[in-house]
């Protein structure tokens, strides 16, 4: 089969990491029979500094002539102090709003090999299988007015919550769809008891779960979640919730897993291109350094060939060849515990392509 893969590096560890991920589609091309093909466009404080804007139209015809995206990360000490609509992270939301990816699935799952590596116990983390449910393109992140402002003489700021129902509908909805092939149970996290956005959330949530009597649906507010996130998150299946509590909720959820570097995500819309980009950002305490792990990079671009194209075999097998390096020991630095094999992001890659080249090692 044939596909075109937008890939978009981005910043900092974006670049380092999404190299990785190219390596290792190389690799189920070659032991697969599929072609590839890899265009290059540029996204964040890169794009600003090689063409005056965080997202050029040329990236955005790209991705929108793709079967695909992958996305490294975008961001950096040295853009924080523009002004807001020149941030590369404008770049980020704005071609997360042009494609219409209104869901962003974030997956957490259990790794026996990094039992050591999370903070918590082993029979808090043992067995977790989460998939949280983002809301992407509303919210907080995208409610106008959003901006400095004068009251009584004093500076003042506002920024404003606005959603439609519809867009709180469609999220809900494929959260329950998800449910469905997984455990039967979504938990839909909010601030209702605070929150009018919230309130109606649950109203769309109760709503939506009267066509899915064969999902259980529960409501926690999102300080609750938090806390039961660390204290038994096997509680969890589905996770459903609003833009700016999944960006923060999925971040905790990562580690869980070990570490922020592990956590892969699928951005989805109705009529595709989908994108693909860990769930962390471009690390600028560790770039350049050959630190990073390059993990959740690739298993984002797992999740493209099993959602975007429907490669579910040689999805599985990359996935396989990331939890047979794990376990024979191989650890980049966030991952790290006693008597393991300490990798750089390179080498890291390379152990995942050999042994998705070894037929002896993912059969
Ligand atoms: P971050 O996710 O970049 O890093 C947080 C911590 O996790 C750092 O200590 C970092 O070294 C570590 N880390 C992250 N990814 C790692 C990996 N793959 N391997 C090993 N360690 C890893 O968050 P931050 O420091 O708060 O933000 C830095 C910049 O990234 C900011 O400009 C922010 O806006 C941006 N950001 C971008 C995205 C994105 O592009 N999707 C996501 C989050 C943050
Ligand atoms: C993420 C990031 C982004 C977000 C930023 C960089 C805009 O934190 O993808 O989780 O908040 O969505
Ligand atoms: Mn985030």
């Amino acid at each position: 089969m044939k596909k075109r893969i937008a890939v978009l590096p981005g910043d900092g560890i974006g670049k380092e990491v999404v190299k990785g991920a190219i390596e290792v589609l190389q690799a189920v091309g070659e032991r697969f029979g599929h072609q590839f093909h890899f265009s290059y466009g540029k996204i964040g404080g890169s794009a600003f500094d090689a063409a005056g804007t965080p997202l050029p139209d040329e990236t955005l015809e790209l991705c929108k002539e793709s079967d695909a995206v992958m996305l490294g990360a975008v961001g950096g000490p040295k853009w924080d102090r523009q002004p807001p609509h020149l941030r590369p992270e404008k770049g980020l939301l704005k071609i997360r709003k042009e494609l219409n990816l209104y869901a962003n699935l974030r997956p957490t799952q259990y790794y026996s090999s990094l039992s050591d590596t999370s903070p918590l116990k082993n029979e808090v983390i043992e067995g977790v299988d989460m998939l949280m449910v983002r809301e992407l393109t509303g919210g907080l992140y995208f409610g106008k007015p959003s901006e400095r402002t004068q009251q009584n003489g004093e500076d003042a700021v506002v920024d404003t919550l606005f959603y439609q129902k519809e867009e709180m509908r469609r999220v809900i909805k494929l959260a329950f769809e998800l449910a469905r092939s997984r455990r039967a149970k979504v938990t839909s996290v909010d601030k209702a008891n605070v929150l009018e956005s919230s309130r109606m959330w649950r109203e769309v949530a109760e709503d939506i779960a009267k066509q899915y009597p064969d999902v259980a649906l529960e409501h926690m507010l999102v300080d609750n979640a938090a806390m039961q996130m660390i204290k038994n998150p096997k509680q969890f299946d589905v996770v459903v919730t609003e833009n700016m509590f999944g960006d923060i909720l999925s971040d905790e959820a990562s580690v869980l897993t070990g570490s922020l570097g592990m956590l892969p995500s699928a951005s989805i819309s109705e009529n595709g291109p989908y994108l693909y980009e860990p769930i962390h950002g471009s690390a600028p305490d560790i770039q350049g350094k050959n630190a990073a792990n390059p993990i959740a990079m690739i298993l984002s671009a797992a999740m493209m060939l099993r959602l975007s194209f429907g490669m579910e075999e040689e999805a599985e097998a990359v996935e396989n060849a990331v939890n047979q390096v794990l376990e024979a020991g191989y650890r980049t630095r966030d991952i790290v515990s006693f008597g393991k094999k300490v990798v750089t992001t390179t080498e890291m890659i390379e152990e995942v392509k050999a042994t998705l080249l070894d037929n002896e090692a993912i059969l």
